[in-house]
């Protein structure tokens, strides 16, 4: 019986084998070693939708829980502090006090406790700073550290800049705390240059670009072994030549690679050249199609502009193209860029950053 198909075409999930991110993870293994003091503890990992931050920010919790770490994991939404302080608690569970018979929120901090005991009320109301260093003693007593993760970051968030904020403050009392965030370059950039939280701009940024070659093959090659087949070089290269560095595309030509290749032990060519094809469409269709259906009128103007260009644009001349002004143009650009439709490689100049959307852009013209 065939076993399980061992490629996640899903986002959010962890693959099998992670392609091309070994010195992140090996700095954050250092850093959550080191505890204190290790840049690497505040790190921000930048990329385009589906290079894999969501996955990498999983694999930097492991690490971390490896390390002996507790970690609160969320993402930028309103109600983001409150979901931090509750995963931390349900993470420190096992370290802290916990009456049975109160609500999470409510739970006793061990022998901190004992001084709030007859106003326990104060330690729900006092602000996130001081519930949160509440816990922090705690977890402290213990020799542990938090990790928080917060996923999807956008700069118009209160609830962000007062977490980064506050988590200057821990780090200056020299806490063991470590924050890793993800987001899309245009939110990251717009994150980094609020005044309030300034010193975000020493955490360590990775850009998670393309997947090296060599990365990519590695990974399709040990991916197949996971799951019982070996596959074949000229396969591993047609598949590397579609994926082009794009970690879900990784996912998606190894998924279709697999069934295509069936019962057989061996992938072959001809089985990468069919799984190769299948991606593509399901890329279209995941990917490019419904990012397509998003778009505004005014986008979709902006976008056919662009992809007339055969890498990047400048937005004059995007402007001149839509026969509109730059400050009017500006402003689709900017919502392309917080859409993660398009980057923005130099001032004023653009490129789509959705492998293949270029094309997809001029196929749908060219039928209309
Ligand atoms: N380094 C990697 N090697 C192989 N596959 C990966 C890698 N990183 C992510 N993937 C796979 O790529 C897909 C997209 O990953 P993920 O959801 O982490 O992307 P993302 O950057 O968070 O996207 P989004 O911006 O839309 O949230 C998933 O199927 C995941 O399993
Ligand atoms: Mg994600």
């Amino acid at each position: 019986m065939a076993s399980r198909n061992p490629f996640t075409p899903t986002f959010g999930t962890v693959p099998a084998y992670l392609a091309g991110r070994q010195s992140v993870i090996d700095n954050m293994r250092q850093a959550f070693a080191d505890r204190y003091g290790n840049p690497n503890l505040s790190t921000i990992l930048i990329g385009a939708r589906g290079t894999g931050k969501t996955a990498l920010m999983s694999c930097i919790r492991d690490e971390a829980q490896d390390a002996g770490w507790l970690t609160a994991s969320s993402t930028a939404l309103p109600g983001m502090l409150d979901d931090i302080y509750e995963q931390a608690l349900m993470s420190a569970r096992h370290l802290i006090d916990q009456p049975s018979s109160r609500q999470l929120t409510a739970l006793s901090l061990g022998p901190i406790s004992a001084g709030w005991e007859h106003n326990e009320g104060s330690l729900q109301q006092g602000n996130w700073r001081t519930r949160m260093s509440l816990l922090l003693d705690q977890l402290a007593q213990h020799n542990t550290g938090l990790l928080i993760t917060v996923d999807e970051v956008r700069a118009d968030l209160d609830e962000l800049i007062r977490l980064a904020a506050v988590y200057q403050h821990f780090v200056t009392e020299r806490r063991q705390v470590a924050l890793v965030m993800a987001g899309l370059p245009y939110h990251v950039h717009r994150l980094v240059s609020d005044k309030s939280v300034s010193f975000l701009r020493r955490s360590a940024q990775h850009q998670l670009g393309r997947i090296p070659s060599a990365d990519v093959g590695v990974a399709l090659r040990k991916t197949f072994q996971s799951g019982g087949k070996r596959i074949e070089e000229e396969a591993v290269d047609i598949c590397i030549k579609s994926i082009k560095g794009f970690a879900f595309m990784l996912q998606l030509a190894g998924y279709r690679t697999w069934i295509e290749a069936g019962e057989n032990a061996t992938v072959t060519a001809m089985h990468a050249l069919r799984g190769v094809h299948d991606a593509k469409y399901d890329m279209e269709e995941y990917i490019l199609a419904s990012t397509y259906r998003e778009l505004s009128p005014g986008d979709l103007r902006f976008v056919e502009a662009m992809a007339t260009d055969p890498v990047e644009s400048r937005l004059s001349t995007v402007a001149s193209r839509m026969g509109v002004s730059n400050g009017y143009a500006s402003k689709y650009k900017t919502r392309l860029l917080a859409g993660g439709v398009i980057g923005e490689q130099a001032r004023g100049v653009v490129a789509f950053d959705i492998p293949g959307f270029r094309e997809y852009v001029l196929a749908r013209k060219s039928e209309r």
